[in-house]
């Protein structure tokens, strides 16, 4: 076995990034107008005052491609902002659609890129968590009192794809991030960008059952609703998720998509469900060290890294840390509602006898002819 010594470990010259992100959230609204290509530059001083309302729920500042695309695609109305497009098969709000576009138009992947892959509340913060602390083992122990995770969130130090570092137009300068470099995306197979297909970067994907998946994207979508717009009810939201109508949907599409990637190209797609890491986090992290290429050594099993590792990450800890209890996202989001309950099966606590025979069919329609199963 290889000794961590021998990993390519450290992802993120991460005192740079971090750096860089404080003065994101400091001076965010120049940074944005100054990082727009200037071709790009759609915002106008009238669209520049609108400070008080949550990014997600703008839909200013697209460029002409992305309004004529949209002009071209179906719509229906959104679970928070005002609609959702959906294009090359999935849903998308427009601010995300635009980003999905400069995404794909300007992402440029690296071979030893590592991109963590997950349709939302699949588990994606925790997900960005183990990853995080798995590759910087070296440099940040998980005994260091000083590790990143227990005063940064798991967002800021992996950073999504569409989501941050393309948002808004702009295209970000990646020459902090030092090799392998760490990235999310909830994008699907179809919509990454062609040089992450192309590439031999590896895709972690994530995925978690459909029934807890929506129930906590209705939680979700819930809190990000502004008190004027009051909140969504479990049936109207539940009628949108079976019908493939909800972010980056359909649901089983999406991981569908994966999971075929990874029975083709299994040494380049690691498929991963959020129960089997619940039920056994060690065995499942000892698979992702394996895959990504910097296996546990005996020494470092035998002093506890790996148990360490899921501690740090655990739902418990990591919700209990005071950034996650405080912080928000630059885009409006508390880091508190990346966290709820964090446990398989509270679908059964919300929806009806009747809504868990509806989605355990569509997922065996689906899914059961592939060999996947929830
Ligand atoms: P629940 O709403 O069911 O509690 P995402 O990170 O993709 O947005 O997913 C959020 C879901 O993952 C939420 O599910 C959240 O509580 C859960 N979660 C967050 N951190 C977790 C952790 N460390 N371990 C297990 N689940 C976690």
């Amino acid at each position: 076995m290889s000794t961590a010594q021998s990993c390519p470990l450290p992802t993120v010259s991460l005192s740079k990034y971090l750096e860089e992100e404080g003065q994101n959230k400091n001076a965010e609204s120049q940074l944005l107008k100054s990082s727009l290509p200037a071709e790009n530059d759609c915002h106008t001083q009238a669209e520049d005052r609108v400070s008080d309302v949550p990014k997600y729920l703008l839909e200013l500042g697209l460029t002409p491609e992305c309004k004529q695309l949209i002009s071209s695609l179906p719509a229906e109305k959104g679970w928070v902002a005002n609609l959702l497009h959906q294009y090359q098969g999935f849903w998308h709000t427009t601010r995300q659609l635009q980003a999905v576009l400069t995404c794909q138009n300007h992402f440029q992947a690296q071979e030893t890129d590592i991109l963590l892959v997950t349709t939302p509340k699949s588990g994606t913060t925790w997900l960005k968590a183990i990853v995080f602390a798995l590759m910087n083992r070296v440099k940040y122990p998980n005994t260091d009192n000083n590790h990143p995770l227990l005063s940064e969130n798991p967002h800021i130090l992996v950073p999504f794809l569409e989501y941050g570092l393309y948002i808004d137009s702009q295209v970000p300068n990646l020459t902090t991030f030092t090799s392998p470099r760490l990235f999310a995306t909830h994008l699907p197979l179809v919509s990454l960008p062609e040089s992450a297909k192309n590439s031999s970067c590896k895709l972690v994907y994530l995925c978690r059952n459909p029934k807890d998946t929506f129930v906590s994207l209705w939680h979700f979508t819930n809190k990000l609703r502004t008190k004027d717009m009051g909140s969504n009810s479990l049936e109207e939201t539940f009628d949108k998720f079976v019908r493939g109508v909800s972010l980056y949907g359909p649901f089983w599409d999406h991981v569908l998509g994966y999971w075929k990637e990874s029975l083709e190209n299994p040494e380049r797609v690691l498929f991963l469900k959020y129960e089997e890491m619940k039920e056994q986090p060690k065995l499942q992290l000892m698979k992702l060290a394996q895959f990504l290429g910097c296996p546990f050594s005996n020494e470092e099993e035998t002093k506890g890294a790996v148990d360490g590792i899921q501690k740090l990450c655990s739902f418990e800890n990591l919700s209990n840390l005071e950034v996650n209890k405080t912080g928000k996202l630059a885009s409006g989001e508390e880091y508190k509602a990346f966290f709820r309950r964090g446990e398989v099966g509270d679908a059964k606590n919300h929806l009806t006898p009747q809504m868990i025979e509806k989605l355990d069919q569509i997922t065996e329609q689906k899914l059961h002819g592939y060999g996947l199963k929830f």
